[in-house]
């Protein structure tokens, strides 16, 4: 029935920039120092690895399509009900089967300037309009987005601790924002760095799912747990929220090797402890190298930080990251998300951050 004379992609489609991830690759150098996308330095769980192998004679089998073996590890392990945990293929499905839900054609998505893309992203594949609300000292703030909430507004993102920045807001922030919100707006905290925060104020949003109807916390294996590569996420939900999101999910979004592998690296306590224990030394070590070298950093609560170099063309970030790359060092540019003048370096293992420290070092020198 229609004029054009080819498929026309609904309407926001051609609107997307396409997500471009870290490098993992550089021409010429075997193995380069991957620190552009936030995975784990120490590498995964050996339990996880164990069980994912045993799986591997099983592959012809569909998945347990209600994960229940991994809902009641995370209930055991975090005091959640396992009813209303919802398993996805990485958050970024959760994120966006939350925007399929709760939001479409005509709807406002809130989330903060610097926020993770996929808000924006996954906004307007489903022909919903995101509004980047400003920042202050590149953290979320509370009072610009509840300036910013329309009739309009379905759904607010918010990622706690935040990914690029690092920054995080404070338990009392976060009820500050819900509190502001009406009750039909949708509160989504995607906390994926939440395991490595270390201050007496954070909390990841369990306790305000467990009061109100309106929030959601979305979690990740793919940064602490180290299961970047296997796809594995998951929400905590009202209930009501949780029946919603297992009618709009695939039957088996979860694979059966991630759900595997998921139990076991739940379960390695003494993995999850070392991996935090690394990042509580490193963090701070890198910090520290990166303000005595002259970078200003906004303290990062995460597993990277993200360090703003000079305007001065011999010494600003392209420069920074082209003279790392060189020496087979993958950072992450950051410009997509509105931070031409910083980049983003993961913790890596400690051998790892001397010799960035190092190549960082000799790069304010030279210039
Ligand atoms: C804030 C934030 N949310 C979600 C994700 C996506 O995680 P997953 O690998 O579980 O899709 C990331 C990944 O970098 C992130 O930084």
């Amino acid at each position: 029935m229609g004029m054009a004379r080819a498929p026309v992609p609904s309407p926001g489609i051609l609107d997307i920039a396409p997500y471009i991830g870290g490098e993992s690759q550089v021409d010429g150098i075997a193995r380069p120092i991957r620190l552009a996308s936030n995975e784990s330095a120490l590498g995964p769980s050996a339990a996880a690895v164990a069980a994912y192998r045993a799986l591997a004679g099983e592959i012809h089998r569909y998945p347990d399509g209600s994960a229940a073996a991994l809902r009641l590890a995370l209930g055991r392990q975090y005091g959640l009900d396992p009813a209303r945990i919802v398993c996805g293929s990485g958050s970024d499905e959760l994120i966006g089967l939350l925007l399929r839900a709760y939001a479409g054609p005509g709807a406002e998505v809130l989330y903060s300037r610097h926020g993770f893309l996929m808000y924006p992203i996954g906004a307007r594949s489903v022909g919903a309009t995101p509004i980047a609300v400003a920042e202050r000292d590149l953290t979320a703030d509370v009072d610009g987005l509840l300036a910013q909430v329309t009739p309009r507004t379905r759904i607010v993102f918010i990622a706690n601790p935040n990914n690029p920045t690092g920054t995080y807001l404070s338990a009392a922030e976060i009820a500050r924002l819900h509190a502001g919100l009406p009750a039909d707006v949708l509160l989504a905290i995607d906390a994926a760095y939440a395991e490595f925060v270390n201050r007496d104020n954070y909390e990841p949003g369990i306790a305000l799912v467990e009061r109100a109807e309106n929030v959601v916390m979305l979690r990740t294996f793919s940064k602490i747990y180290a299961l970047a590569g296997l796809r594995l996420g998951w929400a905590y939900c009202p209930a009501a929220i949780a029946d919603v999101l297992n009618r709009v999910r695939g039957p088996f979004n979860v694979s059966a090797p991630a759900l595997a592998a998921g139990v076991a690296a739940v379960e390695d306590v003494a993995a999850f402890a070392r991996a935090r224990a690394h990042n509580d030394r490193w963090l701070p070590w890198f910090s520290e190298r990166l303000a005595r070298l002259g970078l200003p950093l906004t303290p990062s609560v995460c597993n990277f930080v993200l360090p703003r170099f000079p305007d001065d063309p011999r010494r600003n970030a392209e420069a920074a990251f082209q003279f790392l790359r060189q020496r087979g060092i993958l950072a992450r540019k950051v410009a997509a998300y509105g931070l031409p003048h910083h980049v983003r370096i993961t913790i890596g293992t400690g051998e790892e951050m001397e010799i960035v420290a190092a190549a960082l070092a000799e790069f304010m020198e030279a210039a």
